[in-house]
């Protein structure tokens, strides 16, 4: 019988977005990216190579996912038995801790998680660099997910040169984001959906890949200094330039909802009245709100006023991924 191994990671949130691929299989995407591992959001994953197995089996959350469901992940175990030369199936069984079912449990934890724990599981002991471009395969921002802190996904040009690469990964830094649960439902445009749509109709989407260059030279120097306010202007205005490209497509859309342009005046209003905060967003109408510890309790009460403390979720800079005992 083949170990059943546990792997954990983190989510984490993009501050230069990634949003297009070059190849779709692959998953390469069209530019880097930089984000930060967030500590309060994470999976856990178990896997277990079993002869006795007919096919794989995927739990997540104690509900077993259909054959379609469980496409990605059984794409990710081909790629870990064709490395390690097995043809077993695999007992695989998820559980994403989120404080609540929040839309926040991100494909970047889910696959990363199953990277380290797959791989290890069918007997591969991958470098952190290798287990990077394998959760890159099941979900592209699962690739920094394996690195603690801020974290670069370098683009390359194929499946071994796009990898990512820790860029600070213990953050002495009195740093949060606050994540604002706007709406907890499923997202109806995948992120994978939307950014195809943005490459393939976006006439904005060239200069989208110049922004991300000019943004990622000027976001790492200034996380060096932890230089708070450059930080933010830059992950602000990345934010809504990537979501430009949504509204720019054929046909149109986006993931705003009313509550996400509510949340961001109210940033705006927080940081006209002294406590410095920026906004990003991902593929739905989340708000996460970047700031500085030091002014959490002014912004988390003005949030908890607004919407509901239950909605507003506090997370600092966390770490990469980890092997717990069975
Ligand atoms: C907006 O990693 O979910 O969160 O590679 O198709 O699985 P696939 O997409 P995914 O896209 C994430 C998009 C984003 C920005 C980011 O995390 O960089």
């Amino acid at each position: 019988m083949m170990p059943a191994i546990t792997a954990r990671a983190h989510t984490n949130i993009a501050l230069v977005k990634y949003w297009g691929k070059a190849d779709t299989d692959l998953i390469i995407p069209q530019t880097s990216s930089l984000s930060l591992t967030l500590d309060q959001f994470y999976t856990d994953t178990q896997v277990q190579f079993d002869p006795a197995l007919t096919a794989d089996q995927v739990t997540v959350n104690q509900t077993v996912l259909s054959p379609d469901a469980s496409r990605k992940v059984r794409h990710v175990l081909d790629l870990v038995r064709h490395q390690a030369g097995l043809t077993t199936f695999a007992r695989v069984s998820s559980q994403n801790h989120v404080p609540m079912a929040a839309g926040l449990a991100s494909s970047a934890s889910a696959f990363a998680a199953l990277a380290g724990a797959a791989s290890r599981a069918a007997g591969l002991n991958l470098s952190r660099t290798d287990l990077s471009r394998l959760a890159r395969r099941g979900s592209g921002s699962a690739t920094r997910s394996i690195f603690g802190g801020f974290v670069e996904w370098q683009a390359g040009h194929d499946d071994a040169s796009s990898k990512a690469v820790p860029f600070m990964e213990q953050v002495d830094w009195p740093i949060a984001m606050v994540a604002l649960v706007l709406d907890p439902h499923q997202k109806k445009i995948s992120s994978r959906q939307g950014m195809q749509s943005s490459v393939t109709t976006s006439p904005y989407y060239a200069a989208w890949r110049d922004v991300v260059a000019t943004d990622l030279a000027t976001i790492k120097p200034a996380i060096q200094a932890q230089d708070f306010q450059q930080v933010g202007e830059i992950l602000e205005a990345n934010a809504m330039r990537m979501h430009a490209l949504t509204l720019s497509a054929n046909p149109p859309y986006s993931y705003f909802n009313g509550d996400s342009l509510v949340a961001m005046q109210t940033v705006r209003e927080l940081r006209e009245a002294g406590s410095a905060c920026y906004y990003t967003m991902d593929a739905g109408p989340n708000v996460k709100v970047f700031c500085q510890e030091a002014d959490l309790p002014v912004i988390t009460h003005r949030f908890a006023q607004q919407f509901r403390d239950d909605r507003v979720l506090v997370a600092h800079p966390g770490p990469g991924i980890q092997w717990l005992e069975n």
